[in-house]
């Protein structure tokens, strides 16, 4: 479906049919010997707005440390473009500033690429309000299977794509490398990639940060249950789980798992499934892989991208990095 305005087009490729997507993940990830579901489900309406209360968790810093390094970087990050491509782009506060940086007048556009409508159309409203000679091209969908939904470019400047807040920490490695293949390949002589990755620190912070003390991220977490109870006619009784956080130091990731607090039996209706949970039984719902610079060197190489630059925050807590097509260095 395609919807035009004045200067804002948005295309939904995610519909009707698409909770087949959550129905495989879930009777997957339900069925397999340790129980998992990605966490790209956690993003309904109320799984976006309880991220974006998180960002404000005292405990979370990745979004002030990443905050710190675009606001004083801006114009260093973006360069020339007048086009920003940001995956997974929920709330416009980073947009704000990359847009805010490029040359006013210069026919700005911003593209934003996010499985949840609600947040996107969120974003573009406020965005088109603050610059007025803004358009914004929306995508609502994957960036695992709709990247090549996303425009080309308007005129031939060059173009930032960005993959912000850490998200591809979500990825475990062999997805993870092949998900920056697929952006490598949008990406034209000229045009740059900013990639924003938490870095591995003390355990103690990065655990605090998934399990901060209003108990934002548990409820982001429980979420999912009650994403999948509406979506698959499921009766988790969220009561029934708890939200556990911890910093995996020989994978350096972080997991979140939701655990059973006793047995429980659940009827997922549209998958015509019951599953059972045990007594302190846990789901994995995320993984948030924390980076050395040589890993993520490593990824970008073995993604055919061509590192740049690695920005870091004055504590050195976080990274925005630039890469490029290997071959090209202008721009
Ligand atoms: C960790 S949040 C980061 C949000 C924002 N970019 C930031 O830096 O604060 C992840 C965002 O990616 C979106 N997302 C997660 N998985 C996705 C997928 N497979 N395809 C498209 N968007 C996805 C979510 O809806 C959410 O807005």
């Amino acid at each position: 479906m395609t919807e035009a305005a004045t200067d804002v087009r948005v295309d939904v490729h995610l519909g009707p049919g698409e909770e087949r997507r959550l129905a495989d993940d879930v009777l997957d990830g339900l069925t397999k010997p340790f129980k998992e579901i990605p966490p790209k489900h956690f993003y309904d309406a109320r799984g976006s707005e309880l991220f974006d209360a998180i960002c404000e968790q005292p405990e979370y810093y990745p979004t002030r440390s990443e905050m710190a390094i675009l606001t004083q970087r801006a114009s260093q990050l973006v360069g020339d473009a007048t086009e920003l491509v940001e995956l997974g782009s929920g709330a416009p506060t980073k947009a704000r500033i990359l847009l805010g940086a490029m040359t006013e007048g210069a026919s700005r556009r911003y593209i934003p690429l996010d499985v949840s409508e609600s947040a996107l159309r969120e974003a573009a409203g406020e965005l088109i309000e603050e610059l007025p000679d803004l358009s914004v091209h929306g995508v609502v969908g994957d960036f695992e299977r709709h990247l090549d939904r996303i425009p080309g470019p308007l005129n031939g400047d060059p173009r930032v794509v960005a993959l912000l807040g850490g998200t591809i920490g979500n990825f475990p490695p062999g997805t993870r490398r092949r998900l920056l293949r697929s952006i490598a390949r949008l990406l034209r002589p000229g045009d740059r990639f900013i990639l924003g990755t938490d870095l591995v620190k003390d355990p103690r912070v990065i655990e605090a940060a998934y399990d901060d003390a209003a108990g934002v991220t548990a409820d982001f977490n429980l979420n999912l249950l009650n994403v999948v109870n509406r979506e698959l006619e499921a009766n988790f009784d969220v009561g029934a789980f708890e939200h556990v956080a911890f910093f995996d130091r020989r994978r350096q990731w972080v997991e979140m798992r939701l655990r059973a607090t006793r047995a429980s039996t659940v009827w997922i209706e549209a998958l015509d499934l019951q599953v059972e949970f045990a007594p302190g039984e846990e789901l994995r719902t995320e993984i948030s892989a924390k980076f050395t610079p040589d890993r993520l060197r490593s990824d970008l190489k073995a993604a055919g991208l061509d590192l740049r630059q690695i920005l870091t925050d004055p504590e050195d807590r976080f990274a925005v990095s630039v890469s490029g097509p290997v071959g090209s260095r202008a721009g």
